[in-house]
């Protein structure tokens, strides 16, 4: 059975390890899928994952951390943003391969949504890269409508076109 959680501190410091260590084989899926592809380099990921980076994330209030989990193991996880009081930005989405395709990431985007419309937030955005076929028709079934595309130089210097979606709360 798959439980859905949003992540306490103790939790964060396990999601860091654990993505640490699945991001340290080169050729992994999770690596090739979410680092080689946009040509991410290593220092980068190793920051943007390292337990200080999030945890700091995590206490300076904005971020929020939810997990997947299946026999006590994380296969997943999310990451959102609250940007004010009506917008939340969908940070990350991340199920581990052997454990896509499952409902998994649905079921944490609504866990995402539930917690959201608590707090009467009324939108929530997520941006993708363009050629990202999977995420955008995750995000398509799930009723997200494209508001725009942008092309922004990644803060490793290299050009990404982004398509940017959201989802409105109000009427769902
Ligand atoms: C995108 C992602 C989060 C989806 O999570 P998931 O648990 O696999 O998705 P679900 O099983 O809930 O799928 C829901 C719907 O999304 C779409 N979808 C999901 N994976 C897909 C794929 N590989 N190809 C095409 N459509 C896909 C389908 O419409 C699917 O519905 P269906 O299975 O009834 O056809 C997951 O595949 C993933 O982590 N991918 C790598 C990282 C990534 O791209 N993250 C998003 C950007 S940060």
């Amino acid at each position: 059975m798959t439980v859905i959680k949003r992540a306490r501190q103790k939790d964060i410091q396990v999601l860091s390890e654990k993505l640490l260590s699945l991001l340290e084989d080169k050729n992994s899926q999770i690596y090739q899928d979410n680092v080689a592809k946009f040509g991410i380099p290593e220092e980068y990921v190793k920051k943007a994952f390292a337990e200080k980076t999030l945890l700091k994330a995590a206490t300076t209030g904005k971020a929020t951390f939810y997990l997947a989990l299946e026999n006590n193991e994380i296969i997943g996880f999310a990451q959102t943003i609250q940007k004010n009081a009506n917008t939340t930005e969908l940070d990350r989405i991340i199920i581990f391969p052997q454990h896509t395709r499952k409902g998994i990431g649905t079921q944490l985007l609504r866990k995402i949504i539930t917690d959201q419309k608590q707090k009467e937030v009324e939108n929530i955005i997520v941006s993708t890269g363009k050629e990202e076929r999977q995420a955008r028709q995750f995000y398509e079934k799930n009723g997200f409508k494209q508001i725009k595309e942008v092309t922004i130089e990644s803060p490793w210097g290299k050009e990404l076109t982004l398509v940017i979606y959201q989802l409105c709360l109000r009427r769902s």
